[in-house]
């Protein structure tokens, strides 16, 4: 459910009509319906409700204030990757104990300023970050708690690019050398492992890597309790694949169930880290045709909204379905490759596209964009970054404000 649908011939979001949002902010503009997010969220409450899991929302996928403060305002946490990622995630209201820290290149200044937050895990992925975390923890005189993040080597068939677990990755430590080096941890004063810690890559869509992952990391927590190092969380990425085209992802029910019997067998405690899976489909990227261009090879739909808005198409080959707002019945349909206006040829959302034909000045709708689109957007070319509206009903609030030139060069010499 997505809460995106038809009234008529016109696309609404829950019960706003979309054209009238493109009225009164224009165009492009990211659009999510809160009840798609909040859903979502239930969805997973409920799956994860007899299992001890912290759901941290990956902030990476939608940093949006006003969408991290719907995860807030459920008791969610967040899964981060930078200092600026923990700042929106305070901001937010998120409870720094439920706060869970990737990335393979944390600073100084970051670690400092994770502690001092008193964030609930880092996960650590690398024998030098563990010593820096160490020495850092040190001199503040606390304690930092960490999981350690393995690499077991397992192919979760998703994009090159998003391919988190493979050994040739960046990411995580080798399992052949976890338990040395939570020996190494279990011995820092001012470290205290707590945790195992995985992300596979994303999206996936198979259930079969997690069980993979279950079963390597549950040798691994015997084999840490066997060494008197007790640590009682299993924190198992995210990654849960959403329907872009006509994917067949698993269900939340599905995943609890791959997790219930290592729950009972090690009596441990679960982090899930899902961004797109919240996110993803409650959000649509919308736009105007600026012009129709017919090539003798090729028709264009050219529109204001372009790849710096919405990178996904040419950095992933990503598929997004792109509609017209406006379905009329009587339409006839083209193939036409739907295009923005950046000066690059890898700049489109979609190529070779049988869609209804659309005159200039009409809208379309981009789908499936909540997630990884506004986050990733950029200022290239000079193009202001678009609004950001919530709808909640029948009413919406505009939660990012359209860039405007002087934004674009605020802090410039
Ligand atoms: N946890 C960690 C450590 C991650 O690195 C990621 C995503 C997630 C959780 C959340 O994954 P999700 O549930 O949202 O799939 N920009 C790409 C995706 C890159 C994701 C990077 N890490 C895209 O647009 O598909």
């Amino acid at each position: 459910m997505n809460n995106f649908h038809l009234v008529g011939e016109e696309l609404w979001c829950e019960n706003v009509a979309l054209p009238s949002i493109a009225r009164d902010v224009g165009t492009p503009a990211y659009i999510y319906s809160k009840a798609s997010i909040v859903n979502n969220l239930e969805l997973l409450m409920g799956a994860f409700e007899s299992l001890n899991v912290q759901i941290c929302f990956s902030v990476k996928s939608n940093s949006n204030l006003s969408i991290l403060r719907l995860m807030a305002d459920r008791g969610i946490g967040a899964d981060i990757v930078s200092g600026g990622e923990l700042f929106r995630a305070l901001k937010a209201g998120i409870d720094p104990k439920k706060i869970v820290y990737s990335g393979v290149g944390k600073t100084a200044p970051e670690i400092h300023y994770a502690l001092k937050s008193g964030i609930g895990i880092f996960n650590v992925e690398s024998e030098a970050e563990l010593h820096a975390i160490s020495d850092i923890a040190k001199a503040m005189d606390t304690i930092a708690s960490i999981s350690l993040r393995v690499n077991p080597d397992i192919d979760a068939k998703t994009h090159a690019f998003t391919t988190t677990a493979k050994k040739e990755n960046k990411f995580g430590l080798p399992l052949c050398a976890a338990a040395d080096l939570y020996a190494a941890a279990h011995s820092l004063p001012h470290i205290s492992p707590v945790g195992i810690d995985v992300h596979l890559g994303s999206p996936i869509l198979s259930l079969d890597p997690y069980r993979r992952a279950l079963e390597l990391l549950s040798d691994l927590y015997g084999r840490l309790h066997a060494m008197g190092i007790k640590v009682h969380t299993i924190d198992i990425g995210g990654g849960f694949g959403i329907v872009y085209k006509d994917e067949t992802p698993f269900t939340p029910i599905q995943f609890a169930a791959i997790l219930a019997p290592y729950a009972e067998r090690l009596k441990c405690n679960f982090v899930v880290e899902p961004g797109r899976f919240v996110v993803g489909n409650a959000g649509v990227l919308l736009t105007t045709v600026t012009y129709v261009k017919k090539t003798p090879s090729k028709l264009f739909y050219i529109c204001d909204a372009g790849m710096n808005d919405l990178i996904r198409p040419p950095l992933y080959d990503a598929y997004h379905a792109v509609v017209p707002v406006m379905q009329r019945k009587a339409a006839d349909q083209t193939i036409a490759d739907i295009v923005g206006p950046v000066c690059e040829s890898s700049d489109f959302f979609g190529k070779h596209r049988t869609i209804d034909r659309v005159a200039q000045g009409e809208l379309l709708a981009v789908r499936s964009a909540g997630a990884y689109g506004f986050s990733m957007a950029s200022n290239y070319n000079s193009r202001p970054r678009p609004c950001e509206i919530l709808v909640d009903g029948s009413s919406y609030s505009v939660i990012r404000k359209r860039e405007s030139y002087d934004d674009l060069i605020r802090g410039e010499a």
